[in-house]
């Protein structure tokens, strides 16, 4: 063991930890991590140095991560590829975007040859909240620019449940008594990179003191109008689409190529895995990506406990979201046994 494992394995074991879901979770600077996932971060806060041209995607897991990386690699690429020949339509949007503290500091692992190679502007994802980002980052040593996106916190959960039984994590989940137990850890806060809330208002307020360096964006508004959202981004990155591009319907295009219907149907993504954390199916990363699907999955007391934890946390900084489904689901409403 060398120096820094030494001096890790020091920290870790000095941290606050709590079992839950099958993981020992270790709170640090506030959230929660394992092990593996904090070794990563706290690598990726040591050693990353942003560019002023670095772009960088914060998320926190089943936000709608896939659907950013997708649209943000479309908009920055947009003059280097035309539509038909983007590598979207034959690589993964995971394997296009890396995660910083899964994909480029796995484990601790010294950053790959990505992190020098790639073409500018570089596109990285995580789901590291703010406060845990590098100091590079928060002392504003780089002009480099973040967007945000998140979840109403009924839909992400249940999103979550999904990919968990997608990736055969938790074994016979949709039973009440594995998602009682979920949603216990969930609403405590005890979930990687939770408390969720905490990740999502230490964004919102970044991003309020510096709109020009942090984008805040909710997938129920990009859900409402893409092509307006998309629009956005572009601006924000400081590339906004020409008289031309709107002309030739270029948002159009690209929205339509990132929409769910597009980008699940690809080969690239109903086949094949992609290393994050974990090794994850391709597939599992499109399901329904709707406003308000938590009423197919969630028992009215499930999701009033959900409803009165976004209502306390987001209240005092004026945070909302929308979480009614924006169409009447007429699917099967599972109903549980309390
Ligand atoms: P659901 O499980 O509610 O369908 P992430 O990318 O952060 O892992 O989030 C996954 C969620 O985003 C899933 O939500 C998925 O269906 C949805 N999603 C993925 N790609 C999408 C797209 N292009 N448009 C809209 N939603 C999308």
């Amino acid at each position: 063991m060398d120096k820094k494992d030494e001096e890790f394995e020091e920290l870790f074991r000095k941290l606050h930890k709590e079992k839950a879901l099958g993981y020992l979770l270790a709170n640090y600077q506030g959230f929660w991590f394992d092990k593996q996932l904090l070794k990563g971060t706290i690598t990726f806060q040591n050693h990353f140095q942003a560019n002023d041209t670095d772009i960088i995607l914060a998320t926190l897991p089943k936000s709608g991560t896939t659907w950013l990386k997708a649209l943000t690699f479309s908009i920055v690429n947009r003059g280097k590829y035309q539509m038909e020949e983007s590598p979207l339509l034959h690589t993964s949007p995971h394997q296009l975007i890396p995660f910083l503290e899964t994909n480029m500091y796995k484990s601790g692992e010294l950053p790959n040859d990505y992190l020098n190679s790639a073409s500018c502007p570089r596109i990285f994802a995580t789901h590291v909240p703010y406060q845990c980002l590098p100091s590079f980052i928060l002392d504003d040593l780089a002009n480099c620019r973040i967007i945000y996106l998140c979840r109403n916190l009924l839909d992400s959960f249940t999103s979550l449940l999904h990919f968990a039984k997608q990736n055969g994590f938790v074994p016979r989940f949709l039973e009440p008594v594995a998602m009682h137990r979920c949603l216990k850890s969930f609403s405590g806060g005890k979930v990687l990179y939770g408390p969720y809330w905490d990740q999502i208002i230490g964004y919102w307020e970044a991003s309020s003191k510096n709109p020009q360096k942090i984008l805040f964006l909710k997938f129920e508004d990009l859900k409402r109008d893409i092509n307006s959202s998309t629009r956005n981004i572009a601006e924000f990155l400081g590339c906004p689409f020409s008289a031309e591009e709107e002309k030739a319907g270029l948002v159009e295009e690209i929205c339509k190529l990132c929409s769910l219907e597009s980008l699940m149907n690809m080969e690239c993504n109903t086949k094949g895995e992609t290393e994050i954390r974990f090794v994850a199916k391709n597939s599992s990363f499109f399901r329904k990506g709707e406003v308000g699907d938590w009423v197919n999955c969630l028992t009215p007391s499930m999701a009033e406990k959900l409803q009165k934890v976004m209502e306390e946390k987001f209240h005092e900084c004026g945070l909302t979201f929308e979480i009614q489904a924006t169409q009447f689901y007429q699917a099967n409403i599972i109903i549980f046994l309390e």
